[in-house]
């Protein structure tokens, strides 16, 4: 027996992406299934709201606004956009797609907040906190960098990235540096508010026993909910959701972000006349589809916070496995990272086939491997090979021989086959088993393919053209079933392929039931081809963006690296520089250069060199000033100027001379 449909209301989510960037291949890993499922679920009658929007708050988008030097609206309104518009393209279609930053939501958070202040679980507690002297500000979450306190590998002050993956708590990073000026931060105390997660601890271990969804993240949550510790829920931000009666404070992001969900769900009801609260106040079903990494917030923080604010918890969480791109850890700063526009859909690649390959590579729980060679396989053999194959020779065969659908009765071999194959998946639907769906939906495909060709219309035609319109009919029945099986997958090839094949109605309404309602007789168009191969010279092609992508983040990896690595040297190798004190005797400009220099330089003998110090300083002002050079540089050309030494300036905007305390002899060495 399916889960579905239910008589209760059924709200879908997906975790909300933050507007701080660009939509990549990792993302969809939560929003295409998110996706997929809900089609299923309307395929199955069941009635369905899906909500998700922008995650608009938060450090990393204030920080990252702060470096383009515009502000945080701006930036989120960007993504927002930009996220609104590849959903649209992948056919990821959201009820409605909301903004954390919105209206509904801050009123919405604060109503939540004060419902939690009022019932006890909210209280202040004096904290020691990251503060940076030098830009008079406390520095929350990203603003500081230091050293994981549990593993002891670099970590950022909300979340130990690099090492073993905790949460840190405010104040809990050891050898705090500030992110924006690099210096040491100081401690300072400052009171703020704690949600009492620890007293959630008996709710929590009886709730995750009924809650439904995925292994990876329940059974995780079950553990955690063993040791819970309190929340600090305030941050002191200008950007975010105000803490109430605080000026000074905002939430934390993760207090706003979910009641997203909420609030969308508002604007949604408030947009179409729906009703929220049968959601989020009654008997329902919230079930949300999240990357695994967020297992915590939904699993453990979010269902205490809705419980203690009085509404719904949630009744299922689905945690995709994480993305791999060939083989290797999907990482933006490496490079491994497949862009959705820039990388796909600009090359012109429907967006069905990598909703097939999300859907099929692996179990929705199981890491999942981009590759464009596995891509190139997956579409080529299983969506052109099998289906595309399948659909279009049985329509093909028939319209040149019939021109229309036969008129008769379909096999009931062929309908127990299809109807077992709706079973298998309904219920691998039921269990977020999408690639056991998807499976089951091609083998159907492949039997479809081998029934064609075991009876050979083409031979049949010629001695028996009933029994040959017979097995026609049966293949496109087979179809038939198909195109609704396929359409969560595919909705934009299977609308086409339903168009074709003449069948009555919307197939995105059309119920996966329908699939046994026989094939009515009548007129059959000349089928167009649904799927195409994909070149190899094309994937070699996408393989060269990915490649040059990787090597320019090495590169500039090891140039970062070469610049932070302060290596220790010994007494001797300071020893092999040969500094001395100089005395400018001229300086003139290099033509064709606004930077750069040529200066004669007394070190004990005339010297020639060329020094990037044009935008800071005066020629004919330096004439007679002592500087430090270091004599034995290897010569080097720039601007066709030959330069034999270097002239050493402290490293700041508008270069700042380094000279002797008083004047010393020319060529007196510097040790
Ligand atoms: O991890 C993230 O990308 C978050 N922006 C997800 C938020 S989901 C929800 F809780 F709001
Ligand atoms: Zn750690």
């Amino acid at each position: 027996m399916s889960n579905f449909p239910s008589d209760k209301p059924v709200l879908v989510t997906c975790g909300l992406p933050y507007a701080n960037g660009k939509c990549h291949i990792g993302h969809l890993r939560t929003y295409v299934p998110g996706d997929i499922f809900v089609r299923s679920l309307k395929k199955q009658g069941q009635e369905v709201t899906f909500v998700c929007g922008s995650d608009a708050h938060g450090t990393p988008i204030v920080v990252n606004a702060e470096e383009l030097k515009i502000t945080p609206t701006d930036l989120v309104n960007k993504y927002h956009k930009h996220f609104d518009s590849i959903f649209k393209a992948m056919e990821v279609e959201f009820s409605i797609f909301g903004n954390t930053d919105s209206p509904t939501n801050h009123s919405r958070t604060e109503s939540i907040v004060n419902a939690l202040i009022d019932r006890g679980y909210v209280y202040p507690q004096v904290i020691r906190l990251a503060y940076c002297p030098h830009d008079e500000r406390f520095l929350p979450d990203r603003y500081v960098e230091g050293i994981c306190p549990y593993c002891g590998k670099p970590a950022r002050g909300d979340e130990c990235d690099q090492g073993c993956g905790k949460h840190l708590e405010p104040g809990e990073i050891k050898n705090a540096k500030c992110r924006i000026c690099g210096n040491p931060a100081q401690y300072r105390e400052q009171e703020h508010f704690f949600f009492k997660l620890s007293s959630f601890g008996n709710f929590l271990s009886d709730y995750l026993k009924t809650l439904g969804g995925t292994a990876n993240a329940i059974n995780y949550a079950k553990i955690w909910a063993k040791e819970l510790k309190d929340w600090c829920i305030t941050r002191n931000l200008e950007w975010g959701v105000r803490f109430p009666g605080h000026d000074d404070l905002v939430v934390y992001v993760w207090v706003d972000a979910p009641i997203g969900y909420i609030s969308f769900t508002e604007e949604w009801a408030n947009n179409t006349g729906g009703d929220w609260e049968k959601y989020w106040r009654g008997d329902s079903r919230i079930i949300h589809f999240i990357g695994e990494d967020i297992t915590y917030h939904h699993c453990i923080f979010w269902p205490a916070m809705l419980k203690g604010a009085g509404y719904t918890p949630p009744w299922a969480v689905v945690a995709s496995g994480m993305l791999k791109i060939d083989d290797k850890k999907f990482s933006k700063s490496r490079g491994y990272v497949v862009w959705v526009d820039e990388d796909y859909l600009d090359h012109g690649f429907h967006p069905d086939l990598l909703r097939y390959y999300i859907a099929n590579y692996t179990s929705h729980t199981k890491e999942l491997n981009f590759s464009w060679k596995v891509f190139q396989d997956k579409v080529n053999n299983e969506l052109v090979g099998a289906l595309g194959n399948f659909l279009h020779r049985t329509q093909h065969f028939t319209h040149k021989n019939f021109g229309n659908i036969p008129d008769g009765r379909v096999d009931q071999e062929i309908l127990d086959k299809i109807k077992a194959t709706l079973e298998t998946v309904i219920l691998a639907f039921d269990e977020y088993e999408f690639k056991k769906a998807t499976d089951a939906m091609m083998e159907l495909a492949q039997y479809g393919n081998a029934y064609f060709q075991s009876f050979e219309p083409w031979a049949l035609i010629k001695k028996d053209k009933d029994a040959c319109a017979r097995v026609l009919l049966n293949c496109l029945q087979i179809g038939k079933a198909l195109i609704l099986l396929f359409e969560p997958i595919l909705p934009g090839n299977m609308e086409k392929a339903w168009k074709q094949l003449g069948l009555p109605g919307d197939v995105h309404t059309a119920r996966f039931e329908d699939a046994l309602i026989e094939i009515p007789a009548g007129e059959l168009r000349v089928p167009e081809i649904l799927f195409t191969k994909i070149e190899d010279k094309k994937i070699k092609e996408m393989e060269a963006i990915l490649d040059k992508r990787t090597k320019i983040a090495l590169s500039k990896e090891k140039k970062h690296e070469a610049k932070e690595r302060k290596t220790e040297i010994t007494y001797e190798e300071f020893q092999e520089l040969d500094i001395r004190i100089g005395k400018i005797i001229s300086a003139e400009n290099i033509k064709g250069s606004d930077k750069l220099l040529k200066l004669e330089v007394d070190i004990g003998e005339k010297r020639q060199i060329v020094a990037g110090i044009a935008q800071s300083h005066n020629a004919s002002e330096l004439v007679g000033k002592q500087v430090v050079v270091i004599a034995n540089m290897k010569p080097a050309k720039l601007f066709g100027v030959e330069s034999r030494g270097m002239v050493l300036a402290a490293d700041v905007e508008g270069a700042v001379l380094l000279m002797p305390e008083k004047e010393v002899k020319e060529g007196t060495r510097v040790r």
